[in-house]
């Protein structure tokens, strides 16, 4: 396994397995453009971080990405959803977007795992975990001490793969069509 900070060279293979793994999701139904854009943003943001993870024979296998500032993530990361949103008319995403934006700042929310996926082929053999201790290692760096993620309650292996990390399961939000479970996780200071 080579697990590392993302580069340019990897956004393809990054936005690729995004769109596979989140279709029928908002952020799954994004453009390439668009997606590219938000992880180049994620990229170049020295609070915010990417993983990546190579398999033998140099075979993408899963990535991870998060953020440790709230106003970046309420802000600059989701301004060009929010655009791609009006531009194609998709009102719904939009307003799902905003809710979830709303709890975010209820819940006092710094730090985010924003996303973290790995490719089918490779589930159960240690790459989640493996990003998630590189996610954390990098939060504990940048002086966080818990971070939330949200996630599809229907998504059953994730909601697994939390509770085997032990996340606090603390909230679930209906986000107008499907129901959002917000996991916490304490880090040590
Ligand atoms: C969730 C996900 C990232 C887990 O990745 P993974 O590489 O398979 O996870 P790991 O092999 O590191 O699993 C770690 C532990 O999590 C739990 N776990 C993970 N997947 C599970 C599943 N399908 N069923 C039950 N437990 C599971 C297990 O306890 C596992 O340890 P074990 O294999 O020793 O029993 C992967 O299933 C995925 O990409 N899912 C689609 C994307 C997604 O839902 N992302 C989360 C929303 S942001």
């Amino acid at each position: 396994m080579d697990i590392k900070s993302a580069s340019r060279a990897d956004l393809e293979s990054i936005v690729l397995l995004h769109k596979e793994t989140f279709k029928g999701y908002f952020s799954g139904e994004l453009s390439g453009p668009c997606l590219t854009a938000f992880y180049r943003s994620i990229l170049d943001n020295p609070l915010c971080c990417a993983f990546v993870l190579y398999e033998e024979n140099n075979q993408f296998a899963g990535f991870i990405s998060g953020c440790a500032s709230r106003a970046y993530l309420s802000f600059t990361l989701q301004i060009r959803m929010v655009a791609e949103m009006l531009k194609a008319c998709r009102f719904l995403e939009l307003i799902r977007l905003l809710k979830k934006a709303v709890y975010c700042r209820r819940l006092g929310i710094k730090a985010e795992l924003i996303a973290v996926s790995v490719r089918p082929e490779y589930h159960r053999r240690g790459v989640g975990n493996h990003l998630l201790s590189a996610l954390e290692k990098f939060f504990v760096e940048t002086g966080v001490i818990q971070y939330f993620v949200f996630t599809d309650v229907k998504h059953a292996p994730a909601m697994c793969f939390y509770r085997a990390n032990k996340f606090d399961e603390i909230k679930h939000i209906d986000l107008f069509g499907f129901e959002a479970v917000v996991f916490q996780k304490q880090l040590p200071s």
